[in-house]
């Protein structure tokens, strides 16, 4: 592939070297696809197919992938549905299911600055990846190469740090993410936005609303400033500015006042210069942590190509995706696209009544732990709580007094209460990481008090 359209769009200069070499050759996935179509006689695919009656006493004349006939005592499903290996970037129902479910989430959206937003026509086809993880490590190098540099929040999933740092020797170059008054730290992010473009020539930003750690979920009026800083920087400096959302907690926002759906709505087809990348995940969205299955997808802009070249460029842009899909994990795991394909057939209105029951349970959580923490950081500062208005955490800061590892070990050994210590000096983080999500209600107060009585012990407020 000469990927001649790709490079006559902005998307071409926000790719990395490797991002603009990286390509799916012809190879079997190309062959076997063309022969399911245009062949009778089928050898192309390294796997074991046959006439199932041959395998299994009284089954059909169907040709299908053979499978171990036991795995019909485990699940009730049809085996292929589980055992053939998917398509390199997914099983297409699944993905034109997931494209409609984003636009979706964007039309019901209730409170984005600019109300609610139908992006239809304006994504990419979501490729599908094994969870959020494969999805950072997929963008990170497509837009990046080692020893360049994105731009994050200082508070972030500690993952990110492994996999676009250690694994892909990208740096992360972070910036402060509240102001004093704990609101969006806007000029630290456009500092690093103007000086990546100067040295990079392009910039490469990670956000995730809501936060893990944190919990924070802009408010309508922060992502409506994001937004605006984002277009004047693109409209000053004319170099591509991707933004990278990572949407693991898309949903789950328990206050009237964070943003319900992600900021990536209000930046499809924003600026041509800006570059919306969403990553979806359903191990949070579908509760399906085990189950493996992401999505990447970019939104588009109208001033990137003619109508009439869409379709070769979106070709193009994901004969790259699946380059890196395909040399690193193959494909994703198939029976749990075929069971979310059932849940997206049985209707959206299904899947959003049925999350609605536990968005209402963990909502309760929040709204518990947030008023215990509030009385208990009043009467003692050695402690303060982030702003926070959704996801699955909180973050508590800690007095630099005392380690938040040392912390944490004490209210375990203690208290028999178990947290996340986070501590990076040179971000000024020494805090703990609550996973509220996972605490029944009536444990809430406990936790609290056996931080109380640890402060105490610790001498600390
Ligand atoms: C912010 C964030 N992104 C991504 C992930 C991982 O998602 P997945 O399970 O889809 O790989 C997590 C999981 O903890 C997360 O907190």
């Amino acid at each position: 592939m000469d990927f001649e359209s790709l490079k006559n769009t902005i998307l071409w200069g926000a790719l990395s070297n490797f991002g603009k070499m990286i390509f799916q050759p012809n190879g079997i996935f190309y062959w076997a696809g063309r022969a399911k179509k245009e062949a009778d006689v089928i050898g192309t695919i390294g796997s074991i197919v046959g006439i199932e009656d041959e395998l299994v006493n009284n089954a059909n004349n169907n040709k299908v992938t053979y499978y171990i006939p036991a795995i019909r005592d485990y699940i009730d499903k049809d085996p292929a549905n589980i055992v053939p290996y998917a398509p390199i970037s997914g099983l297409p129902t699944l993905r034109e299911h997931w494209k409609n479910w984003i636009v979706e989430k964007g039309k019901q959206a209730k409170n984005l600055p600019s109300g609610s937003i139908d992006v239809s026509g304006k994504l990419s086809l979501p490729a599908v990846t094994p969870g959020i993880t494969n999805g950072i490590f997929l963008t990170t190098r497509l837009f990046l190469d080692p020893k360049e540099s994105i731009i994050s929040p200082n508070k972030r999933w500690g993952n990110y740090d492994s996999i676009i740092t250690r694994q892909c020797g990208v740096n992360i170059d972070s910036f402060e993410v509240f102001t004093e008054e704990m609101k969006f730290n806007l000029s630290s992010m456009e500092d690093k936005i103007r000086d990546h473009i100067n040295s990079q020539g392009r910039a490469v930003m990670i956000l995730n609303f809501p936060n893990n750690p944190t919990g924070y979920v802009p408010k309508k009026d922060e992502a409506a400033n994001i937004v605006k800083k984002l277009e004047t920087i693109a409209n000053d400096l004319r170099k591509p500015i991707s933004v990278i959302s990572d949407d693991a907690y898309e949903g789950y926002v328990y206050n009237n006042t964070g943003i319900t759906a992600s900021l990536f709505y209000e930046l499809v087809n924003k600026n041509e210069y800006i570059i919306p990348v969403k990553l979806d995940g359903a191990s949070k969205e579908m509760l399906m942590y085990g189950g493996r299955i992401g999505f990447v997808t970019l939104g588009l802009n109208e001033k990137w190509f003619k109508s009439s070249e869409k379709e070769k460029v979106l070709e193009e842009f994901e004969n790259k995706i699946q380059g890196i899909i395909r040399s690193t994990v193959s494909n994703s795991n198939r029976i749990i696209q075929s069971i979310l394909i059932q849940m997206f057939e049985s209707g959206i209105e299904k899947i959003i009544e049925s999350r609605k029951k536990i968005i209402e349970i963990v909502g309760e959580r929040y709204k518990i732990l947030n008023d215990e923490l509030a009385k208990l950081s009043a009467e003692n500062t050695a402690i303060s709580v982030d702003p926070n208005s959704g996801g699955f955490f909180l973050l508590i800061n800690l007095d630099p007094k005392v380690e938040a590892t040392d912390f944490n070990e004490h209210l375990l050994k203690n208290y028999k209460t178990g947290l996340i210590p986070i501590v990076k000096p040179k971000d000024g983080i020494n805090a703990l990481r609550v996973a509220y999500s996972s605490i029944p209600k009536e444990q809430l107060p406990i936790l609290v008090d056996n931080i109380k009585k640890s402060l105490s012990d610790l001498n600390l407020g």
